[in-house]
């Protein structure tokens, strides 16, 4: 999936929703989780970037506000099941059902999963930050993302307080959207 195709879907979802989701669970977050994931995905050998990116994408993409809402992962998965078959993105059954599990489970607080799936939920917990919390490396999955919250409590200064890490991860994220966004002008239907 390249960056373009990522930017086409996340509008489309955010058109779509019905109720506004703020900063905590809204397309900002996605786009974050995206970059962590895509930097875990290297870091981890996975191999896996598309179901990283998918998974930003319709993780939260479900929820119906910012608080208690236990079933979004599934509605989620649902979500992204439907815009495959749409021909929004094409992805295979494999893809699709790491898909479905990560999207399901990713507010259970587990650790153990095939690592592509791993590095699907260290992403969105490295970005617990967003709501002052310090991602905590003993429920992280993956040693990459371990690496990265540990740099987060080393900065000598609280990392809540210092927007340094979150502000670079925001940045490299925006700057790899936008390289390519620009050269897309309509979705590919399959
Ligand atoms: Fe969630
Ligand atoms: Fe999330």
């Amino acid at each position: 999936m390249t960056p373009a195709r990522f930017s086409l879907i996340l509008q489309a979802l955010e058109r779509r929703r019905a109720t506004g989701l703020g900063p905590t669970h809204g397309p900002d977050h996605w786009r974050r989780v995206a970059a962590y994931g895509l930097e875990l995905n290297t870091a981890e050998g996975t191999g896996h970037q598309d179901l990283a990116l998918l998974f930003a994408l319709f993780h939260d993409a479900g929820r119906a506000n910012d608080h208690r809402d236990p079933l979004h992962g599934a509605r989620g998965a649902k979500r992204a099941e439907r815009y495959r078959r749409r021909g929004w993105f094409r992805a295979s059954r494999a893809t699709m059902r790491l898909l479905d599990y990560a999207c399901r489970y990713h507010t259970q607080g587990w650790l153990d999963a095939p690592g592509a799936v791993q590095v699907c939920w260290d992403a969105d917990r490295l970005d617990l930050w967003r709501v002052g919390t310090r991602p905590d490396p003993s429920r992280l999955c993956t040693r990459a993302a371990r690496r990265i919250a540990h740099g987060f409590t080393s900065e000598g200064r609280t990392w809540v307080r210092d927007p340094g890490p979150a502000r670079a991860v925001q940045e490299a994220a925006e700057d790899f959207w936008r390289k390519t966004a620009r050269a897309v002008r309509a979705p590919e239907r399959s």
